[in-house]
């Protein structure tokens, strides 16, 4: 088979490398891909969202499966586009990409279909906000409705807060037209967890737990980023919460999808707040999470392709897989500066050295290839991920590695995967 990968992330690199173990591949590419990709596949000169270059190229080529990684092609519908030129593609379209490419549509989705969610209330007209804002005078959160990077939540702790964010989005335009509404919802509190599922529309497959880390700085404190971390499973997750989880939220959504015309294929990725009163969606993506994804392949065993070809063609019933019961950890080592300006062009040492172990992978996040040596092209540069009989001895192992590997300015957080390991109060 010839796979082609769009994208050129951790989350894609973690794809690739699992990918590249498949039988039945003949021919990995990826686009536009990273250094770490190009030691198991041929990186194609192509950003991920230029989708007529990418649909022109998997034509040529006559690529068998096309694996989207990241959320922007498949909200601009790089599905829809592949499957009218009769190219198979992992994904869902863009109609079903809507859950994350529009936060009003998945708030107003869950409220038709009774899916718990923070209670909310969507607007265009600044005005209508302030004055929602003022009378609810609490804690509350501001978020752009369309894609925003990342970037487009705001957790406001004071009325002054979040009167400020929604000026900035609906007034200052500081998110363009992404952010020609706003979402105001309820503060919710808790622990947060991820939870993903592949599915064809009919059959549903929930993957193994994963929790992220977003803020900056141990503690869970600083800034939010993209992710700093990530492990699986997630023992706060326990198998009764797990089931309750798949009976009022994913099955649920899926079936909503279903009843709106929009059937929904690929992975989904529930991001939920375990809150006293149960786990509520703080967000739909429609893609594999980054950095989960990592430590989630990393646990995956057996072969990943013919499981994201039933996906593509409807017959997820079809396959059966199986975990590895260890722990995996993956420790994000970002630019110093992150998430805010940071440097780039700064040589990485060390990375041969923990290079040849099946259970430690280094997965390349923002890197370039500069003159025969890697170096930092992004914020989030490396994956360090390993696997452990437990929880600590897998971030044992990852920071070990983490610790042979450096550039200028490095930064990671010291205590990722430190929930699963101090007790903590279950809600
Ligand atoms: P989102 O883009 O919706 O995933 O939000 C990004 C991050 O903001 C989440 O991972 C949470 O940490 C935080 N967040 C979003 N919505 C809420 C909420 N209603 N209450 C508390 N925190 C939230
Ligand atoms: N880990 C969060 C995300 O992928 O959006």
């Amino acid at each position: 088979m010839k796979v082609l990968i769009v994208g050129g992330g951790g989350r894609e690199h973690a794809l690739a490398w699992k990918i590249a173990q498949s039988p039945t591949l003949d021919k990995l590419y990826c686009a536009p891909g990273n250094p770490g990709m190009a030691q198991v596949a041929d990186c194609i000169n192509i950003e991920a969202d230029n989708l007529e270059s990418l649909c022109n190229f998997a034509r040529k080529e006559r690529i068998d499966l096309t694996v989207v990684g990241p959320e922007k092609p498949l909200v601009m519908g790089i599905v829809d586009r592949f499957q009218s030129n009769g190219l198979k593609i992992f994904g869902p379209s863009r109609k079903a990409a809507a859950l994350e490419g529009s936060k009003v549509f998945s708030k107003n989705l869950m409220r038709k279909y009774g899916i718990p969610t923070a209670e909310f209330r969507s607007f265009s007209d600044l005005d209508h906000a302030q004055r929602h804002i003022v009378s609810l005078n609490r804690p509350l959160v501001v978020k752009v409705d369309g894609l925003a990077a990342g970037k487009g939540a705001f957790v406001c702790k004071t009325q002054g807060e979040t009167l400020e964010a929604a000026e900035s989005i609906l007034k200052e335009k500081t998110f363009g037209e992404a952010g020609g509404r706003i979402v105001v919802e309820e503060l919710l509190e808790g622990e947060e967890v991820s939870i993903l599922a592949f599915t064809d529309g009919n059959t549903i497959v929930p993957l193994e737990s994963a929790q992220d880390h977003k803020a900056l700085l141990d503690g869970d404190k600083g800034p939010n980023t993209g992710g700093m971390g990530a492990y699986s499973p997630v023992p706060v997750v326990t198998d009764e919460l797990y089931y309750s989880i798949e009976k009022h939220i994913l099955v649920p959504t899926i079936h909503a999808m279903n009843k709106e015309g929009r059937p929904y294929r690929g992975v989904i990725y529930i991001g939920l707040m375990l809150t006293p009163t149960g786990p509520r969606v703080l967000e739909y993506n429609v893609r594999l999470g980054d950095p989960e994804t990592q430590p989630l392949l990393m646990r995956f065993k057996g072969d990943l392709l013919p499981i994201l070809l039933a996906v593509a063609s409807g017959k997820l019933e079809t396959v059966d897989f199986e975990w590895d019961p260890r722990a995996a950890v993956c420790v994000v080592m970002a630019a110093g500066g992150y998430p805010d300006k940071y440097e780039k062009g700064a040589v990485i040492k060390g990375l041969d050295s923990v290079s040849g172990s099946d259970d430690i992978a280094v997965f390349h996040a923002g890197t370039a290839g500069r003159q025969g040596e890697v170096v930092t092209n992004g914020g989030r540069v490396l994956g360090v991920t390993a696997l452990g009989e437990v929880v600590r001895e897998a971030q044992r192992k990852a920071y070990d590695a983490v610790a042979k590997i450096n550039f200028k300015d490095a930064y990671y957080r010291k205590d990722i995967a430190a929930k699963a390991i101090r007790p903590i109060r279950t809600p």
